[in-house]
């Protein structure tokens, strides 16, 4: 594997899932192959979760790290070709990513969604930019429509947790007082169409994800019917895809409370963080026995480190 773009990127959905809980049981056990290998991490947003567990993922295999972001300390980066550039781009992309690729043996990049422009965003040009001009493997640590990590890491936390072969997993919409982008949720409905499972989106109407990522898994506006006898229970906001970047609605109705748990399979509660509490879901359910967003918060460790560990065996 050269980069990891996207959950295409993965050849064998389970073997990677069963490699990935191996790695968490001895995370240390490959500290040699990184050893004099560089990993840049280069943040154009903000980050909790993906700059650290890649950063550790890293340490755990004895790779060295460097972090820079962008806002505010890189300069600001163009990407079209031909452009004079008398504006406010101080550097070309064509530039940066072969003087970083000098510097590193692996590139990961976070880019989100401007959501001014549905085309220039699912066009994923910074990452492609990245992936076109250096000369090192890239990972995507959430691009414009993307975040693969994330997803990996969900399938993981989903094999880990199910009680049955196929559990029933339903992504619900969640209120959420800004406009987000829909890179976590295109990545978790492409895994779970990739996984074995019963699997439902709920939201409003308005809020329907590209037709191209969703195919064929149904929909249901009723997020109550929705809900009925599910085993996970994933939480996310994102932005209308149709009206680019807009929030039709902020109905705090879709909100996650206990009362709406109750009718599930005593699912369990997922949701990538950060989350705002009491918008998207209610306190008693985030933080009850159910809630399992910190044991996945920590898989992202493993998630990064199987992709790491790939590209290292490869390059
Ligand atoms: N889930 C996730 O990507 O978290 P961060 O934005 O904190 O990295």
């Amino acid at each position: 594997m050269n980069n990891y773009f996207s959950i295409e990127d993965i050849d064998s959905l389970s073997d990677w899932i069963n490699e990935a809980i191996e790695i968490k049981k001895a995370p240390l056990s490959n500290k040699q192959l990184g050893q004099n290998k560089t990993i840049g991490l280069l943040f154009f947003n903000p980050s909790l979760r993906t700059r650290l567990s890649t950063q550790k993922a890293a340490l755990n295999l004895g790779m060295n790290v460097l972090v820079m972001n962008f806002t505010g300390e890189g300069w600001s980066l163009e990407h079209e070709d031909g452009t004079v550039m008398d504006q406010g781009n101080s550097e070309h992309v064509k530039e940066a990513a072969q003087v970083v690729s000098q510097y590193c043996d692996v590139l990961a990049i976070r880019a989100f969604a401007k959501l001014e422009n549905r085309e220039d965003d699912y066009s994923e040009k910074v990452l492609n930019n990245f992936m076109k001009y250096a000369s090192i493997p890239i990972v995507n640590m959430e691009s414009a429509t993307k975040h693969p990590l994330q997803a990996l890491t969900d399938a993981i936390t989903i094999t880990e947790n199910k009680k049955v072969k196929k559990p029933k997993v339903v992504l619900s919409w969640a209120p959420h007082p800004k406009a987000l982008p829909q890179a976590v949720a295109n990545s978790f409905v492409e895994m779970m169409q990739r996984m074995d499972a019963h699997f439902v989106i709920t939201h409003p109407v308005g809020f329907e994800l590209a037709s191209q990522i969703t195919k064929q898994v149904p929909i249901d506006y009723n997020q109550n019917n929705a809900l009925k006898d599910a085993d996970f229970v994933y939480v996310k906001n994102w932005s209308s895809y149709e009206n680019y970047g807009q929030t039709l609605v902020n109905d705090l109705s879709w909100k996650i409370t206990q009362e709406k748990m109750k009718v599930t399979n005593n699912a369990k509660f997922m949701h990538c963080l950060p989350v705002r509490r009491n918008v998207v879901v209610d306190d008693a359910v985030i933080d009850s026995d159910n809630s399992i967003v910190i044991e996945q918060a920590n898989n992202r460790t493993y998630a990064a480190q199987l992709v790491l560990k790939k590209i290292l065996e490869e390059s």
